[in-house]
């Protein structure tokens, strides 16, 4: 699926209005996140916190366990909205990665400016992949 900017200006406009929907009363940084399948389907997702400080969830990871426990798995672009742009951190990285490198990671500010334009192969280079469990041993 060929992504247009129109699509492109939607999934950052779902990405902010979910925004307001994060749980951050430790951090106070609230992240919204719009992922876009294959099928056209959206599914947001907002970073979650706990008074347990790791047992907390980013946006990023929100959106695509939604989407997968739906029974999607193949995505074109994730859109995440921060007051400043902020990247996915590694652990979305590689939870996106199982998906798909190819994956389009569009990271936009809290006006819904889009300030990068990457990809999941961009943003974990050398990833490990289901791949390296299928193939044969060397
Ligand atoms: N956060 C995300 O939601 N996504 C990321 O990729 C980076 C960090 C959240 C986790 C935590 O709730 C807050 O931002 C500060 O780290």
């Amino acid at each position: 699926m060929q992504l247009t900017d129109e699509m492109r200006h939607e999934l950052v406009q779902t990405a902010l209005e979910a925004r307001r929907w994060a749980y951050a009363p430790y951090s106070h940084y609230a992240v919204g996140a719009a992922l876009l399948t294959h099928s056209g389907k959206v599914y947001d997702g907002v970073n979650i916190e706990n008074a347990a400080y790791p047992d907390g969830i980013c946006a990023e990871r929100v959106a695509v366990f939604k989407a997968v426990s739906e029974g999607e798995r193949e995505f074109v672009a994730v859109a995440v909205v921060t007051a400043n742009g902020g990247s996915p951190c590694g652990s979305c990285r590689q939870v996106l990665a199982e998906f798909g490198l190819e994956t389009i990671v569009l990271l936009a500010n809290g006006d819904g400016q889009l300030l990068l334009e990457t990809s999941v192969a961009q943003l974990l280079p050398g990833a490990f992949t289901p791949q390296h469990l299928h193939s044969e041993p060397g």
